[in-house]
């Protein structure tokens, strides 16, 4: 990796199944942002304990996910795409990190109040100090800029908040990241209620297209996507599930709203719900062909794994001791 260039940080817990929205809202953008960045791609399986798992899928959908990336276009050599569990360093500034963040701050934070009201039984501690971990994940590798949704601004705002408390204390230790602002990935809604966002969670199956959906369902789901009753194809707030249709598409076809709705001039909803799942198709594909070639591959995989592991804890460890000496941690003796 190049030392030029300005290191950027994200991860994407491998709980649910993928959607459409993951592959076009983020995943996607991060193809773009590896050749710009140095960047670091955690499959983050340590966030994704807060909430109960079934060992057996989390394993599995971690390795599906981390495939996923590669299958994406992210080149493995060039970026480093890891499994944050791989990496202890990340538990170990969580510590620390935790001793200089107060809890009104994340007695504040909404996704916890989200979560613990949805996973009422089980209001764990990790829950609670996940933002901790997220601030840990981003400051341990420096990062300059990270890729977020809107969903985890507060997060980052909270990492920012820490970076500066500790900096403030200790001198210049951590790089304090920014938010990534440039051109953002496509906020893709439920095909079933497009106000709300496509979710990977979400109850009903034909809300969300997955990314290992086949054809037919693909075709299926756009098929029966909610319209309105306006009858003609414009892309405003007042249609939005026709304009989430057409985001989609631009998405996928890489066109532009305007484009779009010229194209579809004088077409009915159902010519333009076909072009919608052609052009999803069109993407979904063969991206599912790369993620199926790469998992026969095993030993490939399994070298990735290893070689970015390493090369993630050599710049983590840098960090940590770093930070381990600030607090007044003894000296390792070698
Ligand atoms: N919390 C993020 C999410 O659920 C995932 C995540 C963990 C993350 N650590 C991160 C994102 C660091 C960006 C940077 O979406």
């Amino acid at each position: 990796m190049e030392k030029e260039k300005k290191v950027l940080f994200s991860g994407m817990q491998a709980t649910g199944n993928l959607t459409l929205g993951n592959y076009l809202g983020a995943l996607k953008n991060w193809v773009t942002l590896s050749d710009e960045y140095e960047c670091y791609y955690s499959v983050v399986d340590m966030h994704s304990i807060t909430v109960r798992q079934d060992p057996a899928v989390l394993r599995k959908r971690a390795r599906a996910l981390l495939t996923l990336y590669i299958a994406a276009g992210i080149d493995p050599e060039k970026n480093c795409i890891y499994y944050q569990s791989h990496v202890s360093g990340h538990a170990e500034l969580a510590w620390i990190l935790n001793c200089f963040t107060y809890m009104g701050e994340l007695n504040r934070m909404t996704q916890f109040k989200d979560k613990a009201s949805k996973h009422a039984d089980n209001i764990n501690a990790g829950l609670f100090t996940y933002p901790v971990l997220m601030a840990a994940d981003i400051l341990l590798y420096q990062a300059d800029v990270v890729p977020v949704g809107i969903d985890q601004m507060q997060h980052l705002e909270l990492t920012r908040d820490i970076a500066q408390r500790f900096n403030a204390i200790y001198g210049d230790v951590f790089t304090v990241p920014e938010a990534y602002i440039g051109k953002v990935g496509a906020k893709i809604m439920s095909l079933q209620d497009p106000t709300r966002k496509m979710s990977k969670s979400d109850e009903n199956p034909n809300a969300s297209i997955y990314l290992m959906d086949d054809p037919d369902t693909i075709r299926r789901k756009c098929k029966r996507a909610v319209t309105d009753s306006e009858a003609q194809i414009l892309y405003r707030p007042e249609q939005p599930g026709v304009k989430n249709l057409l985001d989609i598409y631009c998405a996928c076809t890489n066109k532009t709203p305007e484009e779009a709705v010229r194209e579809f001039d004088g077409c009915g909803y159902g010519q333009l719900k076909e072009a919608v799942g052609e052009a999803v198709v069109g993407v979904l594909s063969p991206l599912q062909q790369r993620v199926r070639e790469l998992e026969k591959d095993k030993a490939y995989i399994d070298g990735v794994i290893k070689m970015n592991a390493e090369k993630a804890a050599y710049t983590a460890n840098k960090t940590l001791r770093k930070v381990q000496k600030k607090v007044g941690f003894p000296e390792r003796i070698r």
